[in-house]
């Protein structure tokens, strides 16, 4: 008697969860894996996929470029600008959060800035559209499925090269600050007005999609702060020269920057120095 009675009670205690599973378990399906929104570590928002089809326009891309030759994709998704618009609506007025972070469900991450990801063409696809039902065509060296959301671009030009990310299997979106993304760039304890600061925007402007500072940055130029910093081994005159002019000195790939007024390049200077990270 005693032993039949507790097999009645595990077998309570194993049926009703197991019964709510079952009722929830449709349900919790369709409602689709949530996109979840971060600033800094705070989350501010997740979004079901009925709530995510709620907050932007929804639309169809058809992909004739961006995959192996002759190789169309089409997809349904939701505008990434209109979406990052409507949910971190205060973050966007100053330019304090300029960076977002975008991270796949095995915690993969790519990057690009906030001003990238509000031009027009960004697609947060949740839908493969020549896949019948929630199936999707898989993606990438790994041929992963790119569910549950797949970042998609509908411009010709835009390609992860040019810094347009294409993440896949995506589940957070998060915006960051650029010091926190890049502490080594970042003149720490200098005012926003002061001349470090802004020859620190002119560097991310025009200089930091090929250089970087101390391994952060660019690839395409040289490192400009490690393992020796440019002051180290180039003049001050020189590197003014050649950054207006480098096809003076050598016929080189890097761009001339004619355009950069005196103050400019002052501020470039004041800000390249303060990058001296060894002594
Ligand atoms: C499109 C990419 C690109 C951009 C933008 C760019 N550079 Fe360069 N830079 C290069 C490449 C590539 C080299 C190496 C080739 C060479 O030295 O001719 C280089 C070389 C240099 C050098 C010379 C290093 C040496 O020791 O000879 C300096 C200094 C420099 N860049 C500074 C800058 C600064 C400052 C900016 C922004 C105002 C800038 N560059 C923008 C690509 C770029």
């Amino acid at each position: 008697m005693g032993s039949n009675g507790f097999k009645m009670d595990t077998m309570k205690k194993i049926t009703a969860p197991l019964i709510l599973l079952l009722i929830f378990l449709p349900f919790a399906r369709s409602l689709g894996t949530p996109l979840s929104f971060f600033v800094g570590d705070r989350r501010v928002k997740s979004l079901s996929l009925k709530e995510l089809k709620k907050a932007a326009p929804i639309k169809d891309v058809r992909l004739e470029y961006h995959f192996s030759k002759s190789r169309v994709k089409n997809y349904r998704g939701v505008e990434l600008a209109p979406l990052l618009r409507r949910v971190f609506p205060r973050y966007l007025k100053g330019d304090e959060y300029s960076e977002i972070i975008y991270e796949a469900t095995d915690g993969y991450s790519s990057f690009s800035t906030l001003s990238m990801a509000l031009t027009k063409g960004g697609l947060i696809a949740f839908k493969d559209l020549d896949r019948k039902g929630d199936n999707w065509e898989p993606t990438g060296r790994e041929m992963a499925s790119p569910a549950p959301y797949f970042l998609v671009w509908a411009g010709k030009d835009q390609t992860s090269t040019v810094g347009y990310p294409w993440p896949y299997a995506l589940v957070k979106i998060r915006l960051v600050r650029f010091k926190d993304r890049y502490p080594k760039l970042f003149p720490t304890g200098k005012p926003p007005n002061s001349p470090e600061r802004r020859g620190l925007r002119v560097f991310k402007e025009q200089c930091f999609r090929c250089h970087a500072i101390d391994r952060e940055g660019g690839k395409i130029g040289p490192d400009l702060a490690a393992p020796r910093h440019i002051l180290d081994y180039r003049t001050e005159t020189f590197i003014r020269q050649f950054i207006k002019n480098p096809e003076s000195f050598r016929y080189s790939k890097m761009p001339s920057h004619a355009h950069l007024s005196g103050k400019e390049m002052d501020d470039l200077m004041a800000y390249l120095k303060s990058r001296r990270v060894r002594p």
